[in-house]
């Protein structure tokens, strides 16, 4: 039975809700939006996600009100705002410390989504709305960091767009198309400005409404990962759900206050959190005739950047024996049409990776780092959601895999040497083992019988 949500029909509520949905929407999403009563802290990301993102676009109009895109002006512009604006200094580190702050949020609320197999029917959809929004997000970041017009935004930007012009055929054109101009310029700056502060912005908010969308027409997961709509009461509430108005929006609250303490620590005593936040590089002008000794992207996005540095020449003949095991073990164990056409495919990327260059594969890694996510709801085969219920194994794997992300994180900020490469290169291959192994792992081991209702200590 579905949920009914009465609504006014007197006053000025009244009035509006004959017009438009107006206590309706707020019913079922807020006040009689039943979420499971076992939410613990990893719960609070969601709602500061939205904090973040709020905050960000709030800055971001104020920034805008005083910075200049323009080749010339950027980088004093944002000195400017830092000097003369007033409050623009807190605006800004506001911004800068909200874009890590953002990665910090997002990167919980995604493990929190691993932990408890948030991922699982029938929430794919939340999760792939959600895997495109840490795409849309790390376009934004990226786009974002150009502006200041430091060494930097402009070296970082140099890099990443030329790695485009590694994609055979079209990619030196790509690239030139990208930047508009033969190298990172005033008018690479004017397109960046306009996706990083209006195309961007849209894309992410309409994504974060249909992933909200999507979670609210099938109900939130729990730490137990069991379905809480499963076992209802004769009013069609389930049991073990209360309403998110207003018991979590204290819960969140309290998560709020924490945040802004933290948030607030960073920017009024480390914005630049020691250079992790604001890269020392990036206080000098943009200078196209002078490469800075080291050029490393941001924190957040140094473990991709790891994977990338790591597909060398070598690496890509190991890739390559993998691939040419696993088209063999596709012709012993495969079924059907998969018997025949796996190995195939295999024999075709093989074939492709023999005749480009590393630089191109390394693109292609770090991208299905990224692409890989997508997938997850159809690689685990684990009967049980949570890991509270899996066996010991798989949580010793989730460490790994926690491990091997850290360390390419930190990889990815240093400069490379053949040790940290060998490191980075076993890194890189624990992070693709845990996905394309998880039809098999998952499904291993001894599983523990999830309860019936779900696990709640009042506190
Ligand atoms: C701007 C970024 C994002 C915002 C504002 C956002 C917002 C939210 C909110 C408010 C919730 C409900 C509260 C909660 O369960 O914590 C939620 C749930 C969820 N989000 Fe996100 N999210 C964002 C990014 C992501 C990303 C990048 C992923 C994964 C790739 C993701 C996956 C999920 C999943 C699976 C749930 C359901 C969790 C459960 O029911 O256990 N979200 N999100």
């Amino acid at each position: 039975m579905a949920i009914e949500h009465e609504v006014e029909t007197t006053g000025l509520a009244g009035w509006i809700d004959r017009r438009f949905p107006m206590t309706a929407t707020w019913k079922k999403h807020v006040s009689e939006y039943y979420a499971p009563k076992n939410f613990n802290f990893w719960y609070f990301f969601g709602s500061l996600a939205l904090l973040v993102l709020v905050n960000q676009i709030v800055t971001g109009i104020f920034l805008t009100m005083n910075y200049k895109p323009d080749a010339t002006l950027a980088f004093s512009s944002v000195e400017y705002i830092m000097r003369e604006v007033p409050w623009g200094w807190l605006i800004r580190y506001m911004h800068s410390t909200g874009a890590s702050m953002f990665f910090v949020v997002v990167y919980l609320h995604m493990f929190r989504g691993l932990l408890y197999g948030s991922y699982r029917k029938p929430r794919e959809l939340v999760w792939v709305f959600g895997c495109a929004i840490f795409l849309s997000l790390m376009a934004e970041a990226f786009f974002g960091y150009l502006l200041p017009w430091g060494q930097m935004s402009f070296w970082g930007a140099q890099v990443i767009v030329n790695l485009f012009s590694a994609i055979p055929f079209i990619g030196p054109d790509l690239s030139l198309w990208i930047r508009g101009d033969y190298v990172v310029s005033d008018v690479t700056l004017n397109r960046f400005f306009a996706f990083h502060v209006i195309a961007i912005p849209l894309v992410l908010i309409l994504l974060v409404v249909v992933h909200l969308v999507a979670l609210h027409e099938v109900g939130s997961n729990n730490p137990d990962g069991i379905e809480i709509k499963a076992k209802k009461g004769p009013d069609g509430i389930p049991l073990d759900g209360i309403p998110f108005h207003p018991y979590y929006s204290v819960h969140d609250f309290m998560g709020v206050s924490v945040f802004l303490i933290i948030f607030a620590a960073i920017i009024f005593f480390a914005p630049e959190m020691g250079g992790y936040f604001l890269e020392a590089n990036n206080f000098i002008p943009a200078n196209p005739l002078q490469t800075p000794p080291e050029i490393a992207p941001v924190w957040y996005f140094t473990a991709f950047y790891a994977m990338l540095r790591a597909t060398t020449d070598p690496f890509k003949i190991v890739l390559m024996i993998i691939i040419a095991l696993l088209g063999l073990f596709a012709l012993v164990r495969a079924r059907g049409k998969w018997k025949l056409g796996l190995p195939v495919l295999a024999v075709l990327v093989i074939v492709a990776m023999a005749f480009t260059e590393s630089k191109f594969w390394g693109v292609v890694v770090m991208g299905g780092a990224v692409i890989s996510l997508f997938f997850l709801p159809w690689l685990d085969r684990s009967p049980v959601k949570s890991i509270r219920y899996r066996p010991f194994f798989h949580k010793v794997f989730y460490g790994i895999f926690v491990l091997a992300f850290l360390t390419l994180g930190f990889l990815g900020t240093k400069p490379p040497s053949p040790a940290s490469t060998l490191i980075a290169q076993v890194c890189a291959l624990i992070y693709f083992a845990f996905f394309l192994g998880m039809p098999v792992w998952t499904r291993l081991g001894t599983f523990k019988q999830p309860p019936e209702r779900v696990r709640f200590k009042p506190h």
